[in-house]
């Protein structure tokens, strides 16, 4: 290798057209994500106070909100329900007429490009707020599986272009492939949530999808957050069992995993930036101790570098009029 004074690496950083020249990692809007939490009614708005400019929306809202998005250039949105009923089980999460199955039609009728990814998990839509049915005070995971195949059968009949289980029960994503096929939807895809770390960065979500847990916490069905090898191995599973892409979640604090996943994979993978690395940019942009637009696409830049193909952020609007501004 040549060395200094031959070889000079600043060469190539001094003019911004050099520099676009050799950049190595892109991000493009199309990569984007957006979370959305869809609730019943017309015309509603109910922000969200943890997270600046994130709020519940009734399906026209949403789907006005959806459109403007893509006009932006975000690739897909994924949505979160908030039922006008909770119960034990979780009863409303496979409602052809839940909040969720409603913004899926309107979406793919409105704005037909716009990738539609459903999460499937029962938190949301179960009083306890688990994200699966209880026995004995804690999660039956076995019990659980049959539940989330008919809540993603019931995405996929909506017209959701993916679906993505987040409970992180075992086996289930073999359980939604087997119903979904059985159910004539042998081509909907599964983004499995294959590495999703317990812990404090879904605070913010919790308030705004209503999903806190009623007792105890997560940990004993997401991942303990010391452990990468086991992410492996969560995700061989999740492959054996049919998983058409993965996902790493949190991102920020997991790039490890992010890049071990995609080197030992080489499968399409998605990062979750969560709601608690979002709102801890805005807060700290808020107060003026940080460029938030710059911290937030450094962030973002950072998640691709890892290997995320996918980056799911409540960022993507504003990100993608940032890109579409053009590079700096
Ligand atoms: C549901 C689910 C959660 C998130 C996505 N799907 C919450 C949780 O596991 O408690 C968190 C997303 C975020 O924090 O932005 N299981």
């Amino acid at each position: 290798m040549a060395m200094f004074p031959e070889y000079r690496p600043r060469r190539l950083r001094r003019t911004a057209p050099l520099r676009r020249l050799v950049r190595e990692t892109h991000l493009s809007a199309s990569q984007l994500v957006l979370p959305m939490f869809v609730r019943p009614g017309h015309r509603v708005r109910v922000p969200v106070d943890s997270m600046p400019g994130v709020a519940q929306l009734s399906v026209d809202e949403l789907v006005r909100e959806a459109a403007a998005a893509a006009a932006a250039g975000v690739g897909g949105v994924l949505l979160f329900g908030i039922p006008e009923h909770k119960d034990a089980i979780g009863t409303s999460a496979w409602d052809d007429q839940g909040p969720v199955q409603q913004a899926v039609r309107a979406l793919k009728r409105e704005v037909p490009d716009l990738v539609v990814i459903t999460d499937v998990c029962l938190c949301e839509y179960t009083d306890h707020g688990h994200c699966g049915v209880l026995k004995d005070g804690d999660v039956d995971n076995d019990a659980t599986l049959d539940l989330l195949a008919r809540e993603a059968v019931s995405h996929a009949a909506a017209g959701a272009d993916i679906v993505a289980p987040s409970d992180m029960m075992d086996g289930r994503v073999g359980a939604i492939r087997g119903a979904l096929d059985d159910a004539g939807f042998a081509h909907t895809p599964i983004l499995s949530y294959a590495a999703k770390f317990a812990g404090p960065f879904y605070g913010p979500f919790r308030d705004a999808a209503e999903s806190t847990p009623q007792f105890g916490d997560r940990r004993s069905y997401q991942m303990d957050s010391a452990n990468a090898d086991e992410a492996l191995r969560e995700v061989e599973l999740d492959i054996a069992e049919g998983a058409d892409m993965l996902m790493v979640k949190p991102a920020g604090p997991f790039l490890d995993v992010i890049r071990r996943v995609k080197d030992a994979t080489g499968y399409p993978l998605a990062a979750y930036q969560v709601s608690g690395e979002f709102s801890m940019i805005k807060a700290a942009a808020e107060r003026g101790w940080i460029d938030g637009e710059r911290v937030m696409m450094e962030s973002l830049l950072g998640i691709r570098r890892a290997g995320a193909d996918v980056v799911i952020t409540y960022f993507a609007a504003e990100a993608a009029a940032v890109i579409g501004r053009g590079e700096r």
